[in-house]
């Protein structure tokens, strides 16, 4: 029978996500950025880029922030190929060294797309961080430069990510039980 509150089994645990992200802060030090304009993608990635950016002021930059908010989510949790800017960046991004943020790197649409068009606009570089990659699900050619953790190839929640707007708030990356025993109704496999 399935729970009106399901639970949500912990993949990663705040104390993993918090370590991996100032190592993460390293590697983007490490890159040497210039002028650094951090672009976070709305909605999902905003609990990772608020820890991500407050890690690279630790690590000893000053990041200016923007966000645009990318939708290629539109029925269910099935992704339908097609991306779409619903709020896009105010700032402009020419001759800047840009950093990406998302929450998960799945087929890889949403990252080229936004890659594409900040390159387009003139970003000298435009590096790109994920908490989550889950490999073997590309549909196009990408890889970040800065991956969070490598992640199983089921639908997760949590630290900004939901299923039909739930489950944003937990401060954990999990799975929701009852969601994995119903494969096809979610895509996976
Ligand atoms: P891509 O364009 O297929 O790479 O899709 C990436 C986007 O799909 C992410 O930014 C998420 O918003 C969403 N997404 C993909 N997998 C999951 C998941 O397991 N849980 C929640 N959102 C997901
Ligand atoms: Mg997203």
């Amino acid at each position: 029978m399935q729970s009106s509150t399901p639970r949500v089994r912990v993949l990663y645990d705040e104390a993993a996500i918090a370590r991996r992200i100032e190592d993460l802060a390293q590697e983007v030090v490490a890159s040497k950025p210039e002028n650094l304009l951090v672009v976070a993608v709305l909605k999902g990635s905003f609990m990772f880029a608020a820890d991500l950016i407050r890690a690279l002021h630790r690590a000893g930059l000053e990041p200016q922030v923007e966000f645009v908010h990318l939708s290629s989510y539109r029925s269910g949790t099935v992704s339908s190929g097609q991306v779409t800017i619903l709020r896009d960046v105010e700032s402009d991004v020419v001759g800047r060294d840009v950093l990406l943020v998302d929450d998960i790197l799945e087929s890889g649409r949403t990252v080229v797309f936004a890659k594409d068009l900040l390159m387009a606009r003139g970003a000298s570089r435009v590096l790109t961080a994920v908490l989550l990659e889950k490999p073997g699900k590309r549909a196009v050619t990408i890889d970040a430069d800065f991956v969070g953790f490598t992640c199983p190839d089921v639908f997760v929640v949590g630290y900004g990510m939901d299923v039909a707007h739930s489950f944003r708030q937990l401060p954990f990356v999990g799975v929701v039980d009852y969601l994995d025993k119903e494969p096809d109704l979610f895509g996976g496999t």
